[in-house]
């Protein structure tokens, strides 16, 4: 029976027998083929649906064991900023564990399920007038003073436990992909992933694959290499001007001789639509970040023909329902509860 990540890669991961043994059973998420867009494409297509985990998104790898760490080591409280995703997965994880939680969010630029997530879970919610760097910058100064756990990514166990979906891929496809696609926003994942796939490149002799992020044009600090003061995309997720995680995220690239690149918007939303239509899976727009980048990577010769590339899908479209409806097409046609016309309506005759 799958009972969560630090049970299954407690050798792997920095535990101890004083770890208290906290899950949701988090991790163990699908790697499922996309067939219909791998042929569009010409390549070996799949999705790392992350938002198969309990609070729907990745964050919950690396939460848990932040979150086992902070009670180890006798916190109360644990502090995070947020664009909605670490959030609900703090939130989460310090109702199961019985501690405060604290979530600092930039005010009216969170997705709405996530909101409600954090709300359920029942964080102290603070919204600022601000974006999400200012945010972190806040939580980090109090985090220092105070007796409070900081459970963003710059906590080193939440990139420990994020790696292990680097060792989930690797497992399934029995190696490491040509290419993983990840969306960037504060640069964590992407941290995360690269050093999971060095450590099963070492212990396992498994290869390692070119890593390809993409921020999104309006916030692409890494790709302009300036930081960006008014971050803007409708990827909320990924709406960040400085990403905390800058250099080790540009060290993947370089070592695994990938690279860091934007996608737009437009870019984005074409890819979030593609992929429910064609291949039935929702992910947020900031995941789609990936498919969009593969995309542009495919088209210009980048991503060879037949290359064999997991695109990793951060978190469920579930969590931002209002993106999905306003960018659709598609509207329920509202008739009176009559047969006939019901009939007549859908062409069902
Ligand atoms: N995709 C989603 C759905 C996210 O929520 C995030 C980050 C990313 C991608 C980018 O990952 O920051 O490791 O490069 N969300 C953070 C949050 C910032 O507060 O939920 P990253």
């Amino acid at each position: 029976m799958w009972k969560g990540l630090l049970d299954k890669y407690e050798e792997l991961l920095p535990v101890t027998p004083e770890t208290p043994k906290l899950t949701l059973h988090e991790g163990n998420t699908p790697l499922l083929p996309i067939p219909t867009i791998s042929e569009e494409l010409g390549i070996e297509a799949y999705v790392k649906i992350e938002g198969a985990n309990p609070t729907g998104s990745f964050k919950d790898r690396g939460m848990v064991l932040a979150m086992a760490k902070a009670i180890e080591e006798g916190s109360e409280a644990v502090i995070c900023a947020s664009t909605g995703n670490t959030s609900a997965s703090a939130a989460a994880f310090a109702a199961r564990a019985g501690l405060r939680c604290i979530v600092v969010i930039p005010d009216g630029k969170i997705a709405e399920g996530k909101l409600a997530q954090a709300v359920m879970y029942g964080a102290e919610i603070f919204a600022i007038k601000g974006n999400f760097d200012q945010a972190l910058k806040m939580v980090r100064e109090i985090a220092e003073k105070e007796p409070i756990t900081l459970v963003n990514s710059v906590n080193p166990y939440r990139i420990e436990g994020q790696k292990t979906a680097a060792f989930e891929v690797c497992d399934v496809l029995g190696d490491a992909p040509d290419f993983l696609s990840i969306p960037v926003g504060n640069a964590g994942n992407i941290t995360a992933y690269w050093r999971g796939f060095k450590e099963y490149h070492q212990s396992h002799g498994t290869k390692l694959p070119q890593m390809i992020g993409f921020e999104a044009s309006g916030s692409a600090a890494i790709v302009q290499n300036k930081v960006i003061e008014q971050p803007e995309t409708l990827a909320t997720a990924i709406r960040i001007g400085n990403p905390a995680s800058w250099q080790p995220a540009l060290k993947a690239a370089e070592e695994s001789n990938g690279s860091i690149n934007e996608v737009t918007d437009e870019e984005i939303v074409e890819a979030y639509q593609w992929l429910a239509r064609t291949e039935g899976v929702f992910a947020e727009p900031a995941s789609c970040a990936s498919l969009a980048g593969t995309i542009k990577k495919v088209k210009d010769g980048t991503i060879p023909k037949g290359s064999k590339v997991v695109h990793v899908l951060t978190g469920n479209g579930l969590k931002d329902p209002t993106t999905a409806i306003e960018k659709s097409a598609i509207r329920p046609t509202v008739i009176e509860n009559d047969l006939n016309q019901f009939v007549e309506a859908a062409g069902v005759k």
